[in-house]
C-alpha cells in the first residue's frame, strides 16, 4: 500500500498536504473539518508588523487618557499592553493544543527587531516551525534589487539566530534572478522555502471611479510557475520546497511534486471546494501511486526535475522559442474551426 508520509524541515508529516496561511484558522468547526479529512499540517495567519503597531499606538492613547483618571493606570496597562498581538500568540497557543498535526506559525514585519522579537514570542506558542512572509511590494523608486535582497537575507539570518525551531521564507517569484535568491536564502539557514506567495492586488471600478480589492482565489494555471522553479530547484538547495499556488486539484499536486516538490500548500481549493475536497486528493493521490507503481512520494519526487530528465531545455529558454515557432500553426488550426 502506497505511503503518503513526507518530511518537511525535518518534520515528518503523514502526506504533503498543507494548509496554506489563512483566515480559516479561526474558524474551529472547519479546521476540525479539514483535520478528520487528512490535512497534515497548519500554516496559521500571519502576525504583521502593523497589527502591533496599530495595537501600540491605540493602547498608548488610550494609557494617556486612562492616566487622567486613576492613577492605577501603570498597573493596569501592562497587561493590556500589545494586546492585539498578545490575543494572536494567545489564539495560536489555543490553536497548537487543539490539533494533532503540525502547526507552522506565520511572520511578517519591517523592523529587525520586531522580526526577532516577534519570532521568539511565536516559537514560544509552542508551534513547529515558523514561516517568514517576506511579502513587501517596493514603493519607491529609490531602492535598488541587491539592497533589498540582502536585507531579506539579514532578516533569515537574524531570525535563524534567535529561535531554534525550523524557519521557512515564503517568498514572491519576482526577483531578478529568484534562483540566487532562494539558493540564499538556503545557505543562510533557511530551513523551507514556500514558492510562491500570491498577492492581492487592487482593482479599479469603472462606474465609481474608484479602488477597491476583490477577493480572488488563485487563477487556474498560476501553478505552472511553481513547477518551473520547483524543478529547477531540487537537488540544488539544502532547504525542504513546499510547492504553493493553484493547487487546485490532485494532478497539480502531483505536477508539482514531479517537479521536486516535498510538501505543497493550498488554500484557494479548500474555500473553492471545501474539506471534502482533501479526502478526495489524498485518495486520488494514493490511487495514483499505487497505478504507477510507488511505494513511496520519494519514489517519484523530483522525477521531473531539471536534474533528472534527460532534455534539460525543458526548464530552458529552448522552450520558449519553440512555442514560439508553433504559435502560427495554432492560430491557423484555430482559424479553421
Ligand atoms: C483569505 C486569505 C487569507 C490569507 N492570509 C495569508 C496570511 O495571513 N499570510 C500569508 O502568508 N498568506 C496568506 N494568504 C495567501 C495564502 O497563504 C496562499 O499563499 C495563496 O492563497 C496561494 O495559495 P492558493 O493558490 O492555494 O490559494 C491568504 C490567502 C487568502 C485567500
Amino acid at each position: 500500500m502506497a505511503d503518503l508520509k513526507t518530511t518537511y524541515m525535518g518534520i515528518e508529516l503523514k502526506n504533503p498536504i498543507i494548509l496554506g496561511a489563512c483566515n480559516l484558522v479561526s474558524k474551529p468547526e472547519i479546521i476540525q473539518k479539514l483535520e478528520e479529512a487528512g490535512i497534515a499540517a497548519f500554516v496559521y495567519k500571519s502576525l504583521f508588523e502593523e497589527q502591533i503597531n496599530l495595537e501600540s499606538i491605540q493602547l498608548e492613547e488610550e494609557l494617556t487618557e486612562y492616566s487622567y483618571r486613576s492613577s492605577e493606570a501603570p498597573n493596569v496597562f501592562p497587561y493590556l499592553k500589545h494586546a492585539g498581538p498578545e490575543e494572536h500568540l494567545l489564539d495560536l497557543k489555543k490553536f497548537k493544543k487543539s490539533v494533532s498535526v503540525p502547526v507552522f506559525a506565520s511572520l511578517n514585519a519591517i523592523n529587525d527587531e520586531v522580526w526577532t522579537e516577534y519570532a521568539k514570542k511565536l516559537q514560544d506558542t509552542g508551534v513547529d516551525g515558523l514561516e517568514l512572509n517576506l511579502y513587501w511590494v517596493p514603493d519607491n523608486f529609490s531602492s535598488n534589487a541587491a539592497d533589498i535582497e540582502n536585507k531579506q537575507i539579514e532578516i533569515v539570518n537574524k531570525v535563524k539566530n534567535v529561535i531554534s525551531i525550523p524557519v521557512a521564507v515564503k517568498l514572491s517569484p519576482f526577483y531578478t534572478n529568484t534562483l540566487n535568491v532562494i539558493k540564499r536564502m538556503s545557505e543562510a539557514g533557511a530551513d523551507g522555502v514556500v514558492i510562491f506567495n500570491r498577492f492581492f492586488q487592487p482593482e479599479i471600478n469603472t462606474g465609481d471611479e474608484e479602488f477597491y480589492y476583490p477577493f480572488d482565489l488563485s487563477k487556474e494555471k498560476d501553478y505552472q510557475l511553481t513547477i518551473r522553479y520547483t524543478g529547477m530547484l531540487f537537488g540544488n538547495i539544502k532547504s525542504s520546497i513546499c510547492g504553493s499556488r493553484a493547487i487546485f486539484e490532485t494532478h497539480q499536486m502531483l505536477k508539482v511534486l514531479l517537479a521536486g516538490a516535498d510538501a505543497v500548500q493550498i488554500v484557494s481549493a479548500v474555500y473553492k471546494s471545501g474539506h471534502n475536497h482533501i479526502d478526495l486528493m489524498l485518495y486520488e493521490l494514493k490511487s495514483w501511486m499505487e497505478r504507477k507503481g510507488y511505494n513511496t512520494i520519494d519514489d517519484f519526487k523530483g522525477k521531473l526535475s531539471r536534474l533528472k530528465i534527460e532534455d534539460p531545455f525543458m526548464y530552458n529558454r529552448a522552450h520558449y522559442v519553440d512555442i514560439l515557432s508553433k504559435s502560427e500553426e495554432i492560430y491557423k488550426r484555430h482559424l479553421m474551426v
